[in-house]
């Protein structure tokens, strides 16, 4: 298999957690969860988080993250591949190892926007190149607890996303999933 496709294969559940987390605004049932991780609270009159971070985005985007370990399952098994280096293959690691690069990438996330707050950035607005890097980052740091990536799959997983989520963000804006197109 080539580099871009192990590169993807192996950041799906990066991907699937923050789209997922976005698309949880349209299921009116998660409405009741939209409660901000933050509670509403302020530090020095800036929201710690702001309403953009929520628990119904964290829960819902880990859990599809997590669900999504079974098509690397698949994938890793059933195909060679040069640069994933994987020694465990088994089910149970793959649930773990998409579990922590979806929450790593959630929690990458809100880390991000906690420093984007002290700044004085407000909700939704754009904070380039941390918005597209904070969740590839977060992700990667978490998941290295059990799995070291090769270096030129991290390398074009940073040349990639921001392309992608710039693009992802277009399609969510035309959508109308999101209210502005960045
Ligand atoms: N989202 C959520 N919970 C999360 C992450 C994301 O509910 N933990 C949802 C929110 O509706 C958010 C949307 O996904 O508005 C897009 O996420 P993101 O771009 O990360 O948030 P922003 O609204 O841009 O907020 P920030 O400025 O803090 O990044
Ligand atoms: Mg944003």
């Amino acid at each position: 298999m080539n580099l871009l496709l192990e590169a993807l294969i192996y950041a799906l559940p990066i991907f699937i957690a923050n789209s997922s987390a976005t698309l949880t605004l349209s299921i009116p049932y998660y409405k009741d969860w939209s409660s901000p991780i933050d509670f509403g609270k302020s530090i020095n009159g800036k929201r710690i988080l702001g309403n953009g971070k929520t628990f119904r985005g964290l829960i819902f985007g880990t859990l599809c993250a997590t669900l999504s370990g079974l098509t690397q399952y698949f994938f890793l098994n059933n195909f060679d591949y040069e640069y994933l280096d994987y020694n465990d293959k088994s089910l149970t690691f793959f649930l773990l190892s998409s579990f922590l690069l979806g929450f790593g990438a959630l929690l990458g996330d809100l880390i991000k926007s906690f420093f984007k707050r002290r700044i004085g950035i407000t909700r939704g607005k754009p904070w380039p190149p941390f918005d597209q890097l904070d969740f590839l980052t977060g992700a990667i740091l978490l998941n290295l607890l059990i799995f070291v990536p090769d270096f030129k799959i991290i390398l074009i997983l940073y040349i990639i996303t921001p392309l992608g989520h710039l693009l992802s963000n277009i399609i969510a804006y035309k959508l109308k999933l999101k209210n502005v197109w960045w």
